[in-house]
Formats: structure tokens, C-alpha cells, sequence
């Protein structure tokens, strides 16, 4: 069906028989602007040859903004040269000649193929837009609890936010996610090394290593030569790829910024920067926050956690946010249940929901995703935690 703005209403059968398919006939652009919006899949419309210049310029310039993938054909009696260029600049697609019914068809044909492919490439812009955020957890002092945030965070996304997750360990050298999760590592990233040059997405399912329903995980490597290997190419290929399949990228991170940490840093969505009250892991996390404003990487994407709030070390949480110039969003306290769960090989978000730390952990990953995913969150429901 195609809607024609004309000046008489007796025209809907020339057209029909034109055009070759049902059409509406409308004397008013008030009908014409409701006929559109209460048919969504409109694609072309047509203005007849005695709708004068200034309509068709107000209609055309009224569709560009409310639905830019519809074309607006014009048919004039005279093509001259002031029709054409205003009619462009008012973003008409085509003017045929009003004694022309070959062209007007082919016109229509030609803005119809125009449309696809603008709905296809908004469509594209938008499924961009909801693909996998990268949220990278870092420390420049080791042992200030990366690798249990990490842990605990992806899987507090993939049970309380109903999200696909990826774990990855890019504390290259010395990681041990696969410690804390007692997983036999069977598969890691090493792997990847020798598929470098033809690393498809299938290649990088395969070596994820499935932990729960919405959780996979990429191990770092058994030995730790295999890091010069891994270069930063193979980083980009491995998180542009991830991005298509998971909805977030945890990625836990050696107390250095390696190339690969950089890396990881520029493409982050969320920074995680983790700190504990004692003067060596502020010192260095005021050196990070410098670090990463020298590097361009955006304020807005840090979030700052204090693991171990609760210690006494004779500094407070307000004391240390006066000395960083940054305030903690997330106050974790201190518990032997930590590495008692890491023992065991079962995070403590999984094993004791209720904890103090896991709740906080918990209210870290909801934060998380309604930050990215306000809209969808609403539509799931996805609340599913009961304590609190
Ligand atoms: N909130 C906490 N309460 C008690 N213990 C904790 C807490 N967070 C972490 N730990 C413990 O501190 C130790 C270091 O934690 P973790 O391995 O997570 O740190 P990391 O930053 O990853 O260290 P590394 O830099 O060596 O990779 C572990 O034994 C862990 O169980
Ligand atoms: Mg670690």
C-alpha cells in the first residue's frame, strides 16, 4: 500500500493502476501525517503534481525528522532546475515527471531498496549499542582482592541479573581464578596462541570454560612464559568477540598496566578500582587514577571500592576518600568466610548470598546492570534476590 498526497480525491484509481497495488488517497497532510504513524512499516509516499512546492517541502522536511527511512517522491509537471535542487534540499528523494508512469514505479522501487537498507543499518547501529560491556577490575598493589571481586562480581551478574557472563583471567602470569574455582584448567587462553591468525568466533567459544548456566570462563595461561605470546591484537580479536556473545566482560587483572591491561583499559565500559586502608594501596591507587587521566580513559567509567572497610588500621573511609579525592562506591568488609569460600572453591556469593560481603558484591552487580540495562531490567523483573 502507498499513501498519495494529492489535491483530488478522484485519483486513487490512476495510481492503483499505476503503481500496480492498493493505495490511499488523501487531500490533507494532517491525514497523511496520521496515516504514516498508524502504519509503522511505511516506507514511500507520493505527492501529486498539483500539491504545491511549499506542502511538499513542510511534508518532506516533517518526515525527515519523525521517520527518516521513508521516502518522499515528488511528481512534478515540469522537472526544471529550482524544483530539483529545492526539492533536495528539503530531502525528497525523487521527482518524477507527472507524464512519466515507467519512472514513478521504478522511483518507488529504487526508495523502497533505500529504506531496507537504512532500517537495516539502524538496526545494526542498535544491536551495537546492546552489545557486551567490559568491566575491568583492577589494583596497581597486588593482594588488595582483584581476583574476588572479579570472582564474586561475575557471578553475582550472571545469577541476580540474569545476564551472560565472561570471566576472564588476564593476570597473565600468576592468575588464579582457576585456584579459586578449583577448575581443572584444561583450556586456556595459551590455547588461543597458535589460532592467532584465524581466530573466529567458534575458536573462541571453544576455549571458554563453562562454570554455570550464563557464566564462562577464560583461564590464564599454566605457564607463565606463554604471556609474550599474547599479544595485544589477540586481546582486541578475543574482546571484540566476546562482546557478540555475553552481556558482560568481567576481566580480573595482574597489579601492573601491561600492555594487555591497557588495553583492556581502553575498551573498558566500567572500571572496578579496588583499594584496601593502608598506605601503600592508596598511594597507588591515587597513582592509577593519575595514570588512567593521563591515558584519556573517562572519569565517568571509574567506580571506586574499599575491600576490607572495616579493618582497624587507624584510617578511616572518609580519611582515605580525602586523600584520593574520589569517593567509594562500594565499602566491602573484611571476613575469614572470603578465603574460607575461596578454599572451598565456591565464591561466597554463591554459598552465602546473605553474607555482608556478598550482598555488597550482590548490590555492586544490580547497580551494574541497571546502569546499562535500565530498560530491560524493568521488563524482566529480574530482582530475584530475597534477602536484604
Ligand atoms: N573482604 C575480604 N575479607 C577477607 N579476606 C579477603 C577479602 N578480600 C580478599 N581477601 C583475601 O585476600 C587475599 C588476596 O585476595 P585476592 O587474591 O582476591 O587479591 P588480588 O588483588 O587478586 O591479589 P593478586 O594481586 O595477587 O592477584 C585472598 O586470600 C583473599 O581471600
Ligand atoms: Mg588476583
Amino acid at each position: 500500500m502507498t499513501f498519495i498526497l494529492t489535491d483530488s480525491s478522484d485519483e486513487s484509481q490512476r495510481y492503483q493502476f499505476t503503481l500496480g497495488e492498493a493505495v490511499v488517497v488523501t487531500t490533507s497532510t494532517y491525514e497523511l501525517y496520521d496515516l504514516v504513524k498508524d502504519n509503522p512499516d511505511e516506507q514511500v509516499i507520493i505527492i501529486g503534481p498539483n500539491v504545491k512546492m511549499e506542502t511538499a517541502r513542510v511534508v518532506a522536511e516533517h518526515f525527515r525528522v519523525v521517520r527518516p527511512s521513508l521516502g518522499v517522491i515528488l511528481i512534478r509537471a515540469r522537472l526544471d532546475v529550482t524544483t530539483m535542487s529545492e526539492a533536495l534540499r528539503s530531502g525528497i528523494r525523487e521527482v518524477v515527471s507527472s507524464d512519466d508512469a515507467a519512472s514513478l514505479v521504478a522511483a518507488s522501487k529504487r526508495s523502497l531498496a533505500i529504506s531496507a537498507q537504512l532500517l537495516e543499518a539502524s538496526r545494526v547501529v542498535g544491536s551495537s549499542n546492546s552489545r557486551g560491556k567490559i568491566l575491568i577490575v583492577f589494583s596497581a598493589k597486588g593482594g588488595c582482592g582483584k581476583t574476588t571481586l572479579s570472582v564474586n562480581l561475575a557471578h553475582a551478574l550472571a545469577n541476580y541479573t540474569n545476564s551472560k557472563v565472561a570471566l576472564l583471567d588476564f593476570d597473565l602470569q600468576f592468575g588464579d581464578v582457576a585456584v579459586a574455582l578449583q577448575i581443572e584448567p584444561k583450556k586456556t587462553i595459551s590455547d588461543a596462541i597458535s589460532m592467532q591468525n584465524n581466530l573466529d568466533e567458534l575458536g573462541i567459544k571453544s576455549l571458554m570454560v563453562n562454570q554455570q548456566k550464563n557464566l564462562d570462563i577464560l583461564l590464564a595461561p599454566t605457564n607463565p612464559t606463554d604471556i609474550e605470546f599474547i599479544s595485544t591484537d589477540l586481546i582486541d580479536t578475543l574482546l571484540d568477540s566476546l562482546k557478540n556473545s555475553y552481556d558482560y566482560i568481567v576481566v580480573d587483572t595482574s597489579p601492573a598496566f601491561t600492555d594487555v591491561i591497557l588495553r583492556v583499559f581502553d575498551q573498558a565500559d566500567k572500571c572496578y578500582l579496588l583499594t584496601t586502608l593502608d598506605m601503600p594501596a592508596i598511594k597507588n591507587l591515587k597513582l592509577v587514577v593519575s595514570t588512567l587521566e593521563a591515558l584519556n580513559i573517562n572519569k565517568t567509567k571509574l567506580d571506586f571500592v574499599l575491600n576490607r572497610s572495616d579493618i582497624k588500621s587507624g584510617l578511616t573511609t572518609r580519611e582515605v576518600e580525602a586523600m584520593v579525592g574520589e569517593t567509594f562506591s562500594t565499602l566491602i568488609p573484611s571476613s575469614n568466610d572470603v578465603s574460607a569460600s575461596t578454599n572451598r572453591g565456591v565464591p561466597l556469593v554463591i554459598e552465602k548470598p546473605r553474607h555482608a560481603v556478598s550482598r555488597e558484591i550482590i548490590d555492586l552487580a544490580i547497580r551494574t546492570d541497571t546502569f546499562f540495562r535500565p530498560i530491560v531490567d524493568k521488563k524482566r523483573g529480574i530482582f530475584r534476590r530475597k534477602s536484604k
